[in-house]
């Protein structure tokens, strides 16, 4: 699915270290650690008329990566909330609103890898836009399966939520390259980790089926939709999944902020899913639509 300019975007106002600016004067040091090597964090947070879904989830899992990556003086929760306000006021956002909260090392003294160069604390940019679910949540998706592996915490932890993201880009161009929407991405030993952008579940009956978090980001949808399932009487099992496993599934579905719950339709030319799969999958569904109010945190 290719993402459209949506022109409500055109005179966006986005926060950069402390400065509120126009989309085309909005602009980060080349000094900038995520410049220089990709030494960021970030979170992916969507904005309902009840506020922001599991803010305090997102924020803790962006001040988890930060500790695990050594950042120094990071911004508290307090001060990324103010700056999220701030940027969503400024804009007039009131839904329909996608987040990318980006947090770098900040600026280096001169260009290196070395974080000891990076003397003023961390970089914060809060980009709004706004944003529909991205995915076709009614027809699905095609994905088919890529050759490029999702790391896991032998190369580069997946739960660091990082700005390290070539392996993940790498596997969709293959996916554009076979004109599906997505990519499967496995883990070193061959069993299914994630879609590239998003997290992948698998009904058999009434059990619902995911890869555990060792090669795949711990994502916060993927946990609330575990809750869900438990809430309605599913079994949730994470477990080494394959391919032809997915293939073979009631129903298949992926997660994630940008795009809630999506069924997959064909895997590498295979259709998917039947009937009894479908209804389960439009059950957790709605499930998940009444739990947002509720799960929204007001800024
Ligand atoms: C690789 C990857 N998987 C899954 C997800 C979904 O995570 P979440 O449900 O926290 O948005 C994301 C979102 O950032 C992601 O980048």
């Amino acid at each position: 699915m290719l993402q459209r300019f949506d022109a409500r975007n055109e005179d966006i106002l986005v926060h950069v270290n402390g400065e509120l600016l126009p989309r085309k004067e909005a602009r980060i040091s080349v000094f900038d650690s995520v410049v220089q090597g990709g030494d960021a964090v970030w979170e992916g947070l969507r904005l309902y008329r009840e506020g922001v879904l599991m803010l305090s989830r997102h924020l803790d899992r962006l001040q988890a990566s930060a500790h695990a990556l050594a950042f120094q003086q990071v911004p508290t929760n307090e001060k990324v909330r103010q700056a999220l306000a701030d940027t969503l006021l400024a804009n007039r956002m009131n839904e329909d609103t996608h987040v990318r909260l980006t947090l770098t090392r900040g600026e280096k003294i001169t260009s290196g890898m070395d974080p000891r160069l990076n003397t003023q604390g961390c970089g914060l940019i809060v980009l709004a836009e706004w944003k529909p679910p991205v995915f076709d949540n009614e027809r699905g998706i095609a994905v088919i399966t890529s050759s490029i592996r999702r790391m896991g915490p032998e190369v580069l932890d997946p739960k660091i939520h990082h700005n390290n993201l070539l392996n993940n880009i790498l596997a969709k161009l293959e996916a554009n390259v076979a004109g599906a929407d997505a990519a499967i991405m496995l883990d070193r030993n061959g069993h299914v980790a994630e879609l590239n952008d998003t997290n992948l579940f698998a009904i058999y009956g009434k059990e619902l089926h995911t890869p555990t978090t060792s090669s795949c980001l711990g994502g916060i949808t993927r946990g609330l939709v575990l809750e869900l399932a438990e809430g309605l009487g599913s079994k949730t099992i994470e477990r080494d999944l394959s391919v032809a496993e997915l293939m073979g599934a009631d129903a298949v579905f992926a997660t994630g902020t940008m795009g809630e719950l999506t069924p997959v339709r064909l895997i590498d030319g295979r259709s998917v899913g039947r009937a009894q799969g479908h209804e389960r999958l439009a059950k957790l569904q709605v499930a998940f639509r009444a739990a947002i109010p509720g799960l929204c945190e007001a800024l």
